[in-house]
């Protein structure tokens, strides 16, 4: 059954909900149909633009969310991401020595720093916006006092942490090692251990500025490969569970469980699983591997790893929070491997529960609660799904499967092995993702990992070569010279009639390509490339008491809202003494207030989407804040 429906929706959607459901609950999907669409939607461009409109457009309206976030039925997860921690970063330096160096002239040798002077930029000791430095340590441990002070363990349930920790490697003079990286990682789990204590869920994910050099993972068996996830988890110390270690050290992904509802009721899922994905086995930019179609891909390894735990959670009864590094879209992953992705985690062809366990209070497929994703360092959502031009020739995954007569079993053949445990996924679970106790020392285990193979034997995309912004968020470029941070950035001028057509198709091409969505975001950064920010999540933990309430109807786990917060550094650097660490980040705006939508259910932003659609008013609202005054 497919409880995961929020039945509040206009017509149209309703209509588009109650297909869903039917083409969930059919064996007859159609596979042959799949494509992907992907609607980027700039929000703003950099938090930090729009925050002060969005404010001052907030604060005319009521604030609908605010008492009923309030409930205890609410609880709240934090997202952080990108911190890109660079122990080198000095204050006063010049920002065209990645904040490394003190200008020529030594104008700047004031470790007060904050003061621009005479063409050059001296840089302050929070950091400094639209630049390309990276993270000072004071900006990490500022933050780690801030979280701590202002939320701490009693007032979240868990954090999503989505990688990144590692500085850049844009420093000619002071070429990016390893160990520089693994040393980031480490003042940023002590930065999350000092701020929230021993028992706080976090959850680590490897960004692709986490590995070395950026971009490049070789294949599990590599002893690369093998070598950058034993040190990461090392670095992680103890947020990679010991049962899941095995895993972690064969392909850079692991689940872990991160809370568990209050009072589920009978049928009801019992808590959320959060998979980390290693989402550079799907990047373009990873020359090391190959796209998701060849029988022994890393990536494609990796979606079957992802269909074996929705049947886990299935059977356990467990819904599933997503979290990666590099944003699912068409132009991050490679073609297969972003087909793969959205056929996966929208349960295209839903995965049976493990037939070990006896589907007791079975309800459906598992929720996809949340995709959560860094790298980009702005805040962003879209849609992840299907697309009709994607059926034929861009479906190699697809064809492979129709050319097996596969009549009346629309699963693919890795997914056959997967949910049959048959062949090399078979394999693969039995040796590696289902083996729970695991000695990180011991090599001879190695027996259940792949062998050492040269990536060009299993490539079959082409390489990409990567020379065009790495994400959407990167299509928009940032004025190099200013520090002002609220100067209005530049998006490219058909930008919004772009993302209103993707809303548009998403919308008006019919069910037929919208049968399985889902929607990813992408949360602000630590970094000051904008400026410092992070998300506070809100999420249906437990019923409300009263079914008066607007949530009543809501699936547990449900998100809810979310607020962002950021650090005003430009100001922050002035200061002579320490800043307030419990007002180091203030709330800039709640997500709610500007879509003015009751929740972030799929059915929530399909109707956002929709209202957008057909009101005149709105686009130029719309315009107006995607634009900021340009
Ligand atoms: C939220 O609830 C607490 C405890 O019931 C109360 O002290 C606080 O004022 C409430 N906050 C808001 C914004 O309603
Ligand atoms: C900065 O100034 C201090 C004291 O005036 C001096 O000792 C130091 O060498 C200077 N550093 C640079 C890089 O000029
Ligand atoms: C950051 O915090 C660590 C650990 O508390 C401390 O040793 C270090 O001196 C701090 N550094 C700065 C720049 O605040
Ligand atoms: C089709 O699938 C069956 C069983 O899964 C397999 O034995 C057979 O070799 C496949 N045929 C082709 C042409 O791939
Ligand atoms: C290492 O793994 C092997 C094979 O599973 C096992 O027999 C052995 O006891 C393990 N050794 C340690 C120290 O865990
Ligand atoms: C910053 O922006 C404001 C408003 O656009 C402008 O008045 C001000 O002169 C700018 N400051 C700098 C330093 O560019």
């Amino acid at each position: 059954m497919w409880r995961k429906k929020n039945t509040e929706s206009t017509a149209l959607l309703h209509s588009n909900s109650l297909q869903f459901e039917r083409r969930r609950r059919s064996n007859r999907l159609c596979t042959k149909s799949i494509g992907l669409v992907l609607v980027a939607v700039i929000v703003c461009s950099g938090v930090v633009v729009c925050m002060l409109q969005l404010t001052l457009n907030a604060a005319n309206k009521a604030n609908t969310n605010k008492h009923r976030l309030n409930s205890t039925a609410v609880g709240r997860f934090l997202h952080i991401t990108d911190m890109h921690v660079d122990p080198g970063y000095i204050a006063g330096s010049t920002t065209y020595s990645q904040c490394h160096r003190y200008p020529p002239h030594a104008a700047g040798n004031d470790t007060a720093g904050a003061a621009i002077g005479d063409g050059h930029r001296h840089t302050g000791r929070f950091g400094i916006p639209q630049a390309k430095c990276d993270s000072p340590i004071a900006l990490i441990n500022a933050t780690s006092k801030h979280l701590r002070s202002k939320w701490g363990a009693d007032k979240l349930d868990f954090v999503i942490w989505t990688g990144d920790s590692g500085r850049h490697d844009g420093d000619p003079e002071q070429p990016r090692t390893f160990e520089q990286i693994i040393a980031g990682n480490s003042i940023a789990v002590h930065a999350l251990r000092d701020a929230f204590g021993d028992s706080m869920p976090i959850v680590p994910n490897i960004g692709n500025n986490d590995i070395s050099p950026h971009n490049e993972l070789a294949a599990p068996g590599h002893k690369t490969a093998r070598k950058t996830f034993e040190r990461l988890s090392h670095a992680w110390h103890k947020f990679v569970p010991d049962d899941q270690l095995r895993t972690f050290l064969y392909g850079g992904y692991f689940a872990k469980d991160v809370v568990d509802y209050d009072s589920p009721g009978s049928g009801e899922s019992t808590g959320i699983t959060a998979l980390s994905l290693n989402t550079i086995y799907w990047y373009r930019a990873n020359a090391k591997v190959g796209g998701c179609r060849a029988h022994d891909s890393p990536g494609l390894a990796q979606l079957a790893w992802i269909r074996y735990q929705m049947r886990r959670a299935r059977a356990r009864n467990r819904d599933l929070i997503l979290l990666g590094h590099v944003l699912p879209n068409r132009d991050n992953y490679r073609p297969t491997c972003y087909h793969g992705y959205a056929r996966t985690v929208t349960q295209v062809v839903p995965a049976p529960a493990l037939h070990r366990n006896p589907a007791d209070g079975d309800n459906g497929v598992p929720a996809v609660h949340a995709q959560l994703f860094g790298h980009s360092n702005v805040d962003v959502w879209a849609f992840v799904g299907q697309e009709a031009k994607w059926t034929s020739s861009l479906d190699p995954l697809g064809l492979g499967d129709q050319q097996n007569g596969s009549i009346g079993d629309n699963r693919l053949w890795w997914e056959r092995q997967v949910d049959e445990e048959t062949g090399r996924f078979g394999k693969l679970i039995r040796n590696v993702w289902e083996a729970t106790s695991f000695d990180i020392n011991n090599h001879s285990l190695d027996v259940g990992y792949d062998d050492e193979r040269l990536w060009e034997e299993m490539e079959d995309d082409p390489p990409v070569q990567f020379t065009t912004a790495g994400s959407s968020a990167e299509i928009l470029p940032i004025p190099e010279a200013t520090s002002n941070i609220s100067a209005p950035q530049r998006l490219p001028s058909d930008f919004v009639e772009t993302l209103l057509k993707e809303y548009k198709r998403v919308l008006v091409e019919g069910p037929k390509n919208q049968q399985n969505l889902g929607v990813t975001t992408i949360s602000p950064s630590i970094i000051p490339k904008y400026v410092p920010a992070f998300r506070i999540f809100h999420y249906l933990r437990k019923r409300p008491e009263s079914n008066k309430q607007r949530w009543w109807s809501l699936p547990l786990g449900t998100l809810l809202d979310y607020d962002v917060h950021w650090a005003d550094i430009a100001k922050l650097n002035k200061l002579k003494l320490n800043p307030i660490y419990e007002k180091f980040f203030t709330k800039l705006y709640r997500f709610s207030d500007v879509y003015k939508i009751d929740d972030l259910s799929l059915d929530s932003y399909l109707k956002w989407a929709e209202k957008l659609l057909s009101s005149k008013s709105l686009r130029k609202k719309f315009r107006s804040l995607t634009y900021l005054g340009t």
